[in-house]
């Protein structure tokens, strides 16, 4: 169910932000695509969260509710926890989603969860949403090839992706430590990454207005 994670303070991001702050803070939804507890793309998110909290509010939604798409249940009140993940979709300004790589693909469970997204017909939940997405692995490859499949899925589904230089976390095991990621440089790109989702939520913004 959506909820706030809350972690250790001891990291900080050398980044400085170039965005102008507004009066009220931006709300991003945070996706991860592992139900891991100790989930390696969770911990991102939640420090990415802490990292960006001045300027904007980023909430963590854990998928672990979300039963398996069935197209039986595809109707405009679908169920509750499809609902409340529409909710948090529809209320967000942007979204941050941070994949696993399993088998070259993304988690089954994010595949999923964005399925449910982009229904009913006609009626996706992420049509025009800027989206920024992020892989992390254990491996060199950092989830590579699943990002690439990820922007594929979210162009299908009609979603803003963020254009910019994939952001992909390799070797993660060795960069978070007790639930937070320990790496300032990958911090940095992260921040980087969440900067350009604003830049395209503004636009988004002006073209709606
Ligand atoms: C993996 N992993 C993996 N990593 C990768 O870079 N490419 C891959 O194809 C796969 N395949 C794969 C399949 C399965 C079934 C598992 C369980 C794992 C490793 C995976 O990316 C790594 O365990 C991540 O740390 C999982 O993410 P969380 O749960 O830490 O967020």
């Amino acid at each position: 169910m959506l909820g706030s994670l809350r972690w250790p303070h001891n990291i900080r991001s050398t980044y400085e932000s170039n965005i102008p702050m507004t009066a009220s803070k931006p709300q991003l939804l945070g996706i991860s695509g592992s139900l891991r507890r100790s989930s390696f793309n969770t911990a991102v998110l939640a420090s990415l969260a802490e990292a960006v909290a001045d300027r904007v509010t980023l909430e963590i939604f854990r998928l672990n509710d979300v039963p398996l798409y069935d197209q039986d249940d595809d109707r405009d009140v679908p169920p509750p926890a499809v609902a409340v993940l529409w909710q948090a979709i529809t209320r967000a300004d942007g979204i941050v989603i941070s994949s696993p790589e399993y088998n070259f693909g993304v988690s089954g469970v994010l595949k999923n969860a964005l399925d449910w997204a982009s229904r009913p017909r006609g009626k996706s939940k992420l049509t025009g949403k800027p989206v920024l997405t992020m892989t992390a692995s254990t491996a060199f490859t950092g989830g590579a090839r699943a990002q690439v499949q990820l922007s594929e899925t979210l162009t299908a589904i009609a979603a803003r992706v963020v254009l910019r230089p994939q952001i992909v976390i390799a070797s993660v095991h060795e960069k978070i430590k007790e639930g937070r990621l320990a790496d300032a440089a990958t911090l940095d790109l992260l921040v980087a990454g969440v900067d350009d989702l604003l830049r395209d939520i503004g636009w988004t913004a002006a073209a709606i207005t």
